[in-house]
């Protein structure tokens, strides 16, 4: 029996939401999982790029192709929690979603791994385990939540491992620009910059901006929202691991129509939110800092998915 998951990117965070904002994109990996009958064969895992072309190794150096993969031990935990152990599997993943740049791409590989192997197991699982293994697995919800439910979504992880989820309806007229650079920057070595602690007003200022950017989105108020969309608790650290990104920021501060500009995820890609502004402007804007940098770029103004991931055979 084989199945087939496909599962929306997603960007985290937000500005002030870190750990728990994450909204979810229309560009896809599809996670194809396959009981095979061959005793002894093991696990196989396979990146393919949307042609079905193999990947180049090196693209996927920090992706493991065994049994210490992410997609691996999502399933594994999955078979775990019922009582079996998984057997043969042949796991394909078809991948357009751009690795390591902020945008979901190891929580897309947990969540499709998770829906295929719960339905080949019989949908053992319901939503919130799947979203608690997952999120077991990511270390926090804010890429899985989106990529299993779609659309915008506030999740936590509470201290007895439960998770919170609530979807917030994202303002239509809301465009987001998605700026994606030409280089990688993975989640480890973005989260290992940050402090363990932090000064108590960066706390307050961080809760009183997420407050602030739920009633915007709720009232649909792109002015408390221009005001909400600051942190100090991941970016400012980031920031030097980004290059352009403080440029990029600066550019959109005064600009009215420009809601904000934020790191999706752990970066390296930006997200801009805007309402009625020139897009062209924001992508020459944006291409001219990164390249005056030597940095391509790949630049798509796009709605959000409000569909999460669904097994599509
Ligand atoms: N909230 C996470 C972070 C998202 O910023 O590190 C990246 O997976």
């Amino acid at each position: 029996m084989k199945v087939s998951v496909k599962v929306p990117a997603t960007s985290a965070n937000l500005g002030p939401g870190f750990d728990c904002l994450g909204l979810a994109l229309p560009i896809y990996n599809t996670i194809t999982i396959e009981e095979t009958v061959l005793p002894g064969t093991g696990i196989e895992i396979n990146l393919m790029t949307e042609e079905e072309q193999p990947l180049d190794e090196m693209i996927f150096d920090n992706i493991p192709k065994d049994e210490n993969s992410i997609i691996y031990k999502a399933v594994e935990m999955l078979y775990n929690s019922i009582g079996q152990e998984p057997s043969e599997l042949k796991i394909n993943v078809q991948s357009q979603i751009p690795i390591t740049r902020g945008l979901g791409s190891s929580a897309s590989v947990v969540v499709g791994g998770l829906l295929a192997a719960n339905k080949l197991l019989g949908n053992p699982a319901d939503t919130t385990a799947l979203l608690s293994i997952a999120t077991e697995v990511e270390g926090h919800p804010d890429n899985v939540a989106p990529a299993i439910l779609g659309g915008f979504v506030l999740a936590s992880q509470e201290d007895d491992g439960s998770i919170i989820c609530e979807k917030l309806n994202w303002p239509e007229e809301w465009d987001i620009t998605v700026c994606i650079p030409d280089f990688e920057l993975s989640t480890n070595i973005a989260r290992s910059v940050l402090p363990e602690s932090v000064k108590l007003q960066d706390a307050v200022f961080n809760a009183k901006h997420l407050a602030m950017l739920i009633q915007a989105v709720n009232n649909k108020d792109a002015k408390l929202m221009k005001m909400a969309l600051h942190d100090k608790l991941h970016q400012p650290y980031r920031e030097k691991l980004v290059p352009g990104m403080s440029e990029i920021m600066e550019a959109f501060k005064h600009e009215d129509g420009v809601i904000g500009c934020v790191l999706s995820g752990a970066g390296p890609s930006m997200l801009i939110i805007s309402c009625g502004y020139d897009l062209d402007k924001i992508k020459s804007k944006v291409k001219e800092i990164w390249e005056g940098q030597s940095i391509k770029t790949d630049i798509r103004t796009l709605k959000i998915e409000p569909k999460g991931a669904e097994i599509i055979e």
